[in-house]
C-alpha cells in the first residue's frame, strides 16, 4: 500500500485530506508540530508523529524509517494579520519548513508533491475572475512566503526532477461529519458567522459595505473542504511529471450579505450584524476560474453554499467548544 505523508494532517484542511486518504486505502502517517492543529482532529486510521518540519532530523527520521510515495504538504501559518506583525515567524514557520521537507524529499528519493498555495498569491487582482496567468502580487507576508514556496518547488523540480501539483485554494469552508474548522482565532467568516448564530460571539462583523459589487460586501469563492480533499486525491492519483499550478474554487462568488443570508436559513433564525468600515487589503471581489484542473485532472467541485454552510453547522453544533470540548 502506498504511504502517503500529510503535513500540518492535524489542521483543518490536513486533517480532512488524512480522512479521504485513509477512506480510499491510503496508508496515512500525519507529521505535525500541533502548534495550531489538534490532536483529536487526526482520523483514525491515520498515524501521527508529532515532529516539526523544521527539525531536519525528526523530517530525516520519518522518511527513512517509512516507504513514502507522496507528500501533501498543508503544515503552515495562515493568518494574514499575524504575518504583518510577526514575518520572521511566517518566513520561518512556511518558506523554512519546505526548504527542510524538499531537503529531506531529495536525500530520501521522494519526488512527489501536492502543495497547498492560496488565492492570497493575488494580492488585489484588478479583476473578479482569476486564472492562474493573472500576475501574482501578494500584499502581506502571508502570500509572499506563500509565493516564495511555490517558486522554490518549482526550482527543486527543475534541477531534482520533482513533479509537483500546486494548489491555490480560494476560501475552504464545511466540515465532514467528525472534523470541522476550529483556528484559534479564528479569522475566517463562516466560523465566525456561525458562532454568533450560536450565542457564543454577540455578533458578526461585516468590514465594509462600500464596494463595487452588487451589494456593497465583498465576494469571496467560498469551496467545500470535502471537494478541496478531493484534488488532493486527484493530484496524487495522476502520476505527476514535471509541475502544475491551479486554482481551487468553484467559480461561484457569494457575498458577504449573501453568506449571511444562507447561514439564516440553515440556522432557522436571523444573525446579529455589526457593520464596520473597510479593513486594509481586503480585495472587492475574489472568484476562481479553476478550468484547468477540471480539463487537467478531472475534478470538479460538487457542492455548493448551502451544503458548506449545513455541514459547518452541524459541525459547529457538536463541538460547541472545538476539539477542547
Ligand atoms: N483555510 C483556508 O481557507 C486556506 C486557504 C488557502 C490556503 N490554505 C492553506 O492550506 C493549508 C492548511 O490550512 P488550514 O486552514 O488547515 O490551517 P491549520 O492551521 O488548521 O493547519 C495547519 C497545520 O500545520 C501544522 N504546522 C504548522 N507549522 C508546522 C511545523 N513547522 N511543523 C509541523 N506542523 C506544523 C499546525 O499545527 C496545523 O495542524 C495551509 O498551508 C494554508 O496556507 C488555507
Amino acid at each position: 500500500m502506498d504511504t502517503v505523508l500529510v503535513t500540518g494532517g492535524a489542521g483543518y484542511i490536513g486533517s480532512v485530506v488524512a480522512e479521504l486518504l485513509v477512506s480510499r486505502g491510503y496508508s496515512t502517517l500525519v507529521l505535525d508540530n500541533l502548534r495550531s492543529g489538534h490532536r483529536e482532529a487526526v482520523p483514525k486510521g491515520a498515524r501521527l508523529i508529532e515532529a516539526d518540519l523544521n527539525d531536519r532530523a525528526a523530517v530525516d527520521r520519518v522518511f527513512a524509517g517509512e516507504s513514502i510515495a507522496a507528500v501533501v504538504h498543508m503544515a503552515a501559518a495562515i493568518e494574514v494579520e499575524e504575518s504583518v506583525r510577526r514575518p520572521l515567524l511566517y518566513y520561518r514557520e512556511n518558506v523554512g519548513s519546505t526548504l527542510t521537507l524538499l531537503e529531506a524529499m531529495v536525500a530520501a528519493g521522494v519526488r512527489r508533491l501536492v502543495f497547498s498555495s492560496t488565492a492570497a498569491v493575488y494580492g488585489v487582482p484588478g479583476r473578479a475572475t482569476i486564472t492562474e496567468e493573472n500576475p501574482t502580487r501578494p500584499v502581506n507576508p502571508y502570500g509572499r512566503t506563500k509565493l516564495l514556496c511555490e517558486q522554490l518547488i518549482e526550482d527543486v523540480r527543475q534541477a531534482e526532477g520533482l513533479g509537483y501539483v500546486a494548489l491555490r485554494y480560494f476560501n475552504a469552508a464545511g466540515a465532514t461529519e467528525d472534523l470541522g474548522e476550529n483556528h484559534v482565532p479564528e479569522s475566517h467568516l463562516i466560523p465566525r458567522l456561525l458562532a454568533a448564530a450560536a450565542g457564543r460571539a454577540p455578533q458578526i462583523d461585516v468590514y465594509g459595505t462600500d464596494y463595487p459589487t452588487a451589494d456593497g460586501t465583498c465576494v469571496r469563492d467560498y469551496i467545500h473542504v470535502v471537494d478541496i480533499a478531493e484534488a488532493h486525491l486527484a493530484a496524487i492519483e495522476r502520476a505527476v511529471s514535471g509541475g502544475a499550478v491551479y486554482n481551487l474554487g468553484t467559480g461561484h462568488g457569494y457575498s458577504v450579505r449573501q453568506v449571511i443570508e444562507t447561514a439564516e436559513r440553515v440556522v432557522g433564525h436571523a444573525i446579529p450584524v455589526q457593520v464596520l468600515g473597510r479593513r486594509a487589503g481586503d480585495p472587492p471581489a475574489l472568484v476562481a476560474d479553476s478550468s484547468r484542473i477540471r480539463r487537467e485532472l478531472g475534478w470538479q467541485p460538487k457542492r455548493d453554499l448551502e451544503e458548506i454552510l449545513r455541514s459547518a453547522w452541524q459541525w459547529a453544533e457538536r463541538h460547541p467548544h472545538g476539539y477542547s470540548g
